[in-house]
C-alpha cells in the first residue's frame, strides 16, 4: 500500500506520537486543570508542554496566546465569528478551503462584506490585487497559506505586511504550511494563526489551534463557546484571560500529548530537512507526471514554490475512475473530487468534476513516487 493522502492527513505518524499518547492514557488519565490532584497536575503539565511545543514552532514567545481548538476549522470561526462584525469588509482568495470560505460566507449573510480576490490559473495570488481590494471599512485581511489543491504558496507574508500598512488584520490558515514552511507570526505579520494537528504536523486528529498576536483586541474579541474552564470557578461570567476566554470544555488532553511529540519531533528532523526532502519528492513526482501523455498536471508546477501536493488528471478519464484504479489495482491511496474547495477548482478550470491529488509527506519514498508515475503511465495508455 502507497499511502498519497497526506493533505487529507498524514499517516503513518511518528511512533513517539503513539508512544506520548499510551503514556498519558495509561499513567495520567486526569481532567487537566481541574482538580488538584497530583495526576491533574501532570495532565496539566502535559497540555502546558503542547502549548511551549507550538509557542516554539512558531515563534511565539507567550504560550498562553495559543488557543487549543479541535482542529483548524474550529479556528479560523473562532477567528472570524469572534472578531467580524456587520459592516465590517474582509478580503480573501479564491484559493481558499472551505474551512474559511464557508465561514465567511455565513457571515456575509450577517451583513458582513466580503471580497474573493481572483488567483491565478495556476493558483498563484498577486499581493498588489489584495492591496487593491482595500477599503475604508476593511479590517482583515483572511488567507490560505497553501493551497491544498495544487499546493502554491501564496505570498503570506508579502499581504502580512500590507496588512501592517493598512493596519488590518492577518488571518492566515496554516492547515497545509504548519511544520513543512518555517512560520514567524512576527516577521511574516500574522495576527491570527489557525493550524490543524493531524496534517503536516503529523499529530493525532482532533487537535490545533488558533495563536492569537499582541495586535488583536481581546476585548473586542468574543469567544465562539463559553462554560467550565477550571479557572475563576466562582464567576457564572467567561473569564477574560487567555487561553481561558476561548478554550471552555475539557480539552482532548492525550490529543495535545501526541502533539506536543510530534512537534518535538519536527523541530528534531529540522523544518528544513522536512521541506528540502519534500521538495526532492514533489519535483521528481512533478517531472514524471508531466512526462506522461495525456495527463495534464495543475499548479505552478515547481517543487520549490509549493508544498507536496500535486493534482493532475488523465484525458478521457474521470477523476474518480482514476482514483478507484489507484486503489485497487496498484495499492495507491489518494484523494478525488473537490477537496472541499470548490473555489480553488473553479479558479484552475476543474470545476465541477475535480482532480487527482497526490498529496506526499515526510514518510514516503522515492521508489514509491517512482511506482505511482508508472501507475498513471500505465493508466494513461490505455486510454489511447
Ligand atoms: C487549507 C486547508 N484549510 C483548512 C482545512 C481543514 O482542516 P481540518 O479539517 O483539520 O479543520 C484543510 C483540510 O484539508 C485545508 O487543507
Amino acid at each position: 500500500m502507497i499511502y498519497f493522502d497526506n493533505t487529507a492527513t498524514s499517516f503513518p505518524k511518528p511512533p513517539c506520537v503513539l508512544e506520548a499518547m499510551a503514556k498519558f492514557l495509561n499513567e495520567v488519565g486526569a481532567n487537566p486543570g481541574r482538580s488538584g490532584h497530583r495526576l491533574a497536575i501532570e495532565s496539566g503539565r502535559f497540555v502546558y508542554s503542547a502549548r511551549e511545543a507550538v509557542a516554539e514552532l512558531f515563534h511565539v514567545a507567550d504560550p498562553l496566546r495559543i488557543v487549543f481548538t479541535s482542529n483548524v476549522t474550529e479556528a479560523l470561526n473562532l477567528a472570524l465569528n469572534g472578531l467580524l462584525k456587520a459592516g465590517d469588509h474582509v478580503i480573501t482568495s479564491s484559493m481558499e478551503h472551505n474551512s474559511m470560505m464557508r465561514p465567511l460566507r455565513c457571515l456575509e449573510q450577517k451583513g458582513v462584506e466580503l471580497t474573493v480576490v481572483p488567483c491565478s490559473q495556476q493558483g498563484t495570488l498577486d499581493p498588489g490585487d489584495i492591496k487593491s481590494a482595500i477599503r475604508s471599512n476593511t479590517v482583515m485581511i483572511a488567507l490560505n497559506h497553501a493551497s491544498n489543491v495544487v499546493g502554491t504558496i501564496l505570498p503570506v507574508a508579502e499581504v502580512g505586511q500590507i496588512a501592517r500598512k493598512y493596519d488590518l488584520m492577518m488571518l492566515a490558515d496554516a492547515a497545509q504550511t504548519a511544520g513543512v514552511l518555517s512560520i514567524d507570526m512576527e516577521k511574516d505579520g500574522i495576527d491570527l494563526l489557525g493550524f490543524t494537528g493531524h496534517k503536516s504536523l503529523y499529530g493525532p486528529m482532533g487537535t490545533g489551534g488558533l495563536i492569537i498576536g499582541e495586535r488583536v483586541d481581546l476585548e473586542a474579541f468574543e469567544p465562539i463557546k463559553c462554560g467550565g474552564t477550571g479557572s475563576r470557578s466562582e464567576h457564572e461570567s467567561q473569564p477574560e484571560f487567555l487561553p481561558d476566554k476561548f478554550e471552555s470544555g475539557t480539552p482532548n488532553a492525550v490529543g495535545l500529548a501526541g502533539l506536543n511529540a510530534s512537534i518535538r519531533w519536527i523541530l528534531d528532523q529540522g523544518i528544513e530537512n522536512i521541506r528540502s526532502y519534500e521538495i526532492q519528492l514533489t519535483q521528481r513526482l512533478l517531472e514524471g507526471l508531466k512526462s506522461i501523455s495525456g495527463v495534464k498536471v495543475y499548479g505552478g508546477q515547481d517543487a520549490e514554490k509549493q508544498i507536496a501536493t500535486v493534482s493532475f488528471n488523465i484525458q478521457g478519464k474521470q477523476p474518480s475512475e482514476i482514483c478507484l484504479l489507484l486503489d485497487e489495482e496498484f495499492g495507491i491511496l489518494c484523494r478525488v473530487g473537490l477537496h472541499c474547495s470548490p473555489a480553488s477548482h473553479k479558479t484552475i478550470g476543474t470545476f465541477p468534476a475535480g482532480t487527482v491529488r497526490f498529496g506526499l509527506g515526510f514518510f514516503n519514498t522515492q521508489d514509491e513516487v517512482d511506482f505511482a508515475i508508472a501507475a498513471v503511465r500505465k493508466l494513461a495508455e490505455e486510454e489511447r
